[in-house]
């Protein structure tokens, strides 16, 4: 069983699973990694979909001797390692044996208050970053078990009872529109989501498809090359991020 389960919203967990990778995880050793954000102290709902109905295949029946994880998050994940082994219990009858977080550059813009942080901040994040992630490493090659979390205060209302409502309600397409005068109708944001939530109408524009699949990722708002992409009335005159992330849980 070879590699990295990742999904990346905007390039931030992407950038840590390559730095895993480069430190010599993901081969072909039995083991199984995640790395993924957390989204309202939550795995997002684009990983919760593919561990219920694409990891069975991914497995192709090998059953790994190890499971671990990298959560990236802008400050703290609450308790999102045990939803997240809530959800690996029914298909590998287990959860997980390491789970470690990492914090990043802060991708969420999408209500009053929240913005992207500072570029030096930015850089404090990355830099600690590189710091961790050798030491995380080792850990996963000699199996440790272990829980090394930055959780925050009250973890446990954070993940079950704001979490939940964040999912419940805000991480919701229909809030997306681009600006008419804005949007060039190039087609990136719905080439770009990870959940295909966009498609696109008959002049090229795009239409958020409100079936559900949006896992809030904001990556189309982020790489809108126009900067025409808003999430209701909160995102107006926030700085971008300007991803140009690809990814999927791969
Ligand atoms: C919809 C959304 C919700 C988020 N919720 C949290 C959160 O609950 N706690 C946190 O510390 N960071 C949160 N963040 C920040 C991300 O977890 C963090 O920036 C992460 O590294 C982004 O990784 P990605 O680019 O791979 O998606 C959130 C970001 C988004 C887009």
């Amino acid at each position: 069983m070879a590699d990295i389960v990742c999904f990346s919203g905007n390039g931030m967990s992407r950038q840590v699973a390559d730095g895993l990778r480069s430190l010599g995880l993901g081969s072909d050793d039995g083991s199984l990694g995640f790395v993924f954000p957390v989204y309202g102290w939550r795995p997002p709902k684009i990983v919760a979909r593919f561990i219920r109905e694409g990891l069975v295949s991914r497995l192709a029946g090998r059953s790994p001797g190890y499971v671990w994880a990298v959560m990236t998050c802008g400050f703290d994940v609450g308790y999102a390692d045990k939803v997240f082994d809530q959800l690996l219990c029914p298909v590998l009858g287990r959860g997980l044996d390491a789970a470690f977080s990492v914090q990043m550059p802060d991708t969420y813009i999408g209500l009053p208050g929240f913005r992207l942080n500072p570029p030096e901040v930015m850089d404090g994040k990355m830099r600690r970053m590189a710091e961790r992630l050798p030491g995380i490493a080792r850990r996963i090659q000699m199996r440790e078990h272990v829980r090394d979390l930055g959780r925050g205060v009250f973890p446990r209302l954070k993940t079950h009872v704001f979490g939940r409502i964040f999912d419940r309600f805000f991480v919701d397409d229909r809030f997306f529109h681009a600006t008419a005068e804005k949007c060039t109708k190039c087609g990136k944001c719905a080439s770009n989501c990870p959940a295909g939530s966009i498609g696109r109408t008959g002049d090229g524009g795009p239409v958020w498809r409100r079936d559900g699949s949006c896992t809030g990722c904001l990556r189309c708002l982020h790489g809108c090359p126009a900067g025409a992409i808003e999430f209701g009335w909160f995102t107006k005159g926030k700085r971008r991020l300007g991803s140009d992330e690809k990814g999927r849980c791969e």
